[in-house]
């Protein structure tokens, strides 16, 4: 699992200006977390539109106000909490000036967790949904709104979800832009002790592969070059081609890999233990599929990996780097790391940094360890006094930063095929991203060149970004 923003909620409503606006109801999404939550959103927001909604970009039109929430690490519960007073206000606000209700609805995991604890300190909210349980919020609404305590719905019915959701090319959420996400699994099965996941997310499921690939190709229809197959442990995706061969996620690449005008691939987030040989032999051949790869360790200390059960060693992870690097030399790598476990010593902090020095990095996600309730970890007695937690973190992030800004400079002189996927800051400014995942700006850039993959020549590289200039445009738009 990846978490872009821990502390700040993405609004996807404000992505979503152009969605078809005939439908005289509106629902503001609020994104917490990851980009699975991110990919959620916009299955809600298609889950509803037949029903005649359309997403806006503001709480202060919506007939719905949903909060997508994340439980990853603490306060999240709290967060969520004083944001559903602030909404309690506007709703009650509208009833006085006798505006137009407002339906307010908890999803994902705090909704996941906190369930009807939620309806005993939130008695105002009228959904509270879990993330299994979308395909539900039609009927949920439907029966909202009549005064009564708010509808709980937080079971497992893993395959139902995906499948009673709208066929993809009805989505009005489909193919934004050149890049897109696709949920190929969901769930995790490793209960590392410090992780909420298999609790809030369920045990692992894996979609249909011949409805991932119709997915794939609706969003190539509709303008997509490159797909960021998702899973909070995508890896351990396991299915049947379509020759009803059991494959996993190396033979579902190279079904993907087939789609014309798909580009590019890319995979987040994966466990060390499901990198196998097919996935690894697909790093080599599979040119569509980029040479990044987000490989979380968490930690270089065998006795703290071990305390947090994630069933490999450092030595392992140090070996399937090797292997991973035979095959595809150029790999960049990056990784989630957690400081402070509980028991985690100065040595065990060292070993961390040494794995660091070892693999090398291109970036990371870091975070102090924080309890969560009901994980193995929280009721440990060793935790660790915060002001070493801030130490250590600050200490690794540092090392990883020079990794980052020393391989970002190296670029400089190279010449990398970048997909440009976003304005810049100035009107002739153009962003895109290299295959390792750098952001790539350049300057007088043709309009056209917005969704193409055009070679540019890197001229700088700094600590989150390069800068470079187009060798020429791509003249034939896919
Ligand atoms: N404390 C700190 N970090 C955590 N993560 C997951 N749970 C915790 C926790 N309790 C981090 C891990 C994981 C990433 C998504 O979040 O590094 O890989
Ligand atoms: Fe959480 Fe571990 Fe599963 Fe990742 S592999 S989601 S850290 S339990």
């Amino acid at each position: 699992m990846r978490i872009e923003d821990q502390d700040g909620p993405t609004s996807s409503g404000s992505m979503l200006s152009d969605v078809a606006d005939a439908a005289p109801k509106k629902i503001f999404i609020k994104t917490y977390g990851c980009q699975m939550n991110v990919y959620d959103s916009d299955r809600m927001v298609d889950v509803m539109a037949p029903h005649g909604y359309s997403e806006t970009s503001s709480p202060d039109d919506a007939d719905i106000v949903l909060l997508n929430t994340c439980h990853i690490r603490e306060r999240a519960a709290d967060k969520v909490y004083s944001e559903l007073g602030r909404l309690r206000d506007m709703k009650n606000e509208r009833e006085a000036a006798g505006g137009k209700k407002l339906v307010i609805g908890v999803a994902g995991c705090v909704a996941q967790a906190e369930g009807s604890e939620m309806q005993r300190r939130a008695p105002y909210v009228d959904m509270i949904v879990g993330p299994q349980s979308y395909h539900n919020l039609p009927a949920m609404v439907a029966r909202s709104g009549n005064g009564g305590p708010a509808q709980v719905e937080t079971d497992f019915p893993a395959e139902d979800k995906f499948v009673s959701m709208p066929a993809a090319e009805k989505r009005k959420t489909l193919a934004r832009g050149p890049t897109a996400f696709l949920t190929i699994q969901e769930g995790c099965d490793k209960f590392c002790t410090f992780c909420v996941v298999p609790y809030t997310r369920g045990s692992e499921y894996s979609r249909p592969l011949t409805r991932i690939l119709d997915e794939a190709r609706s969003l190539v229809d509709g303008g997509v070059r490159e797909i960021t197959l998702l899973g909070q442990n995508v890896n351990a995706f396991h299915g049947e081609d379509e020759a009803g061969r059991p494959t996993t996620l190396g033979g579902l690449i190279r079904a993907l890999a087939k789609i014309d005008g798909l580009e590019r691939l890319r995979y987040t987030t994966s466990h060390p233990r499901d990198m196998d040989d097919a996935l690894i032999e697909a790093h080599g051949d599979v040119k569509k599929l980029m040479p990044y790869l987000h490989l979380p360790v968490q930690s270089g200390s065998d006795r703290v990996l071990d305390a947090m059960n994630r069933q490999h060693t450092a030595e392992h992870y140090i070996r399937l780097i090797e292997k991973i690097r035979a095959a595809r030399p150029d790999i960049a790598l990056s990784s989630d790391f957690i400081v402070g476990f509980p028991g985690e010593t100065d040595a065990d902090f060292e070993a961390t940094l040494g794995l660091i020095r070892e693999v090398g990095f291109v970036q990371a996600y870091s975070f102090k360890y924080s309890s969560r309730p009901g994980t193995p970890a929280a009721t440990r007695d060793e935790q660790i006094a915060e002001e070493v937690k801030v130490e250590r973190l600050q200490r690794l992030q540092a090392l990883i930063g020079e990794q980052q800004v020393a391989f970002n400079r190296a670029c400089a002189g190279r010449r990398l095929p970048v997909l440009f996927d976003r304005k810049g800051r100035t009107p002739t400014q153009l962003v895109g991203r290299s295959p390792y995942l750098q952001s790539v700006h350049i300057e007088n850039a043709p309009a056209s060149l917005f969704g193409q993959i055009a070679e540019i020549d890197i001229e700088e590289g700094f600590a989150q970004s390069l800068r470079g200039r187009l060798v020429r445009e791509v003249l034939a738009p896919a």
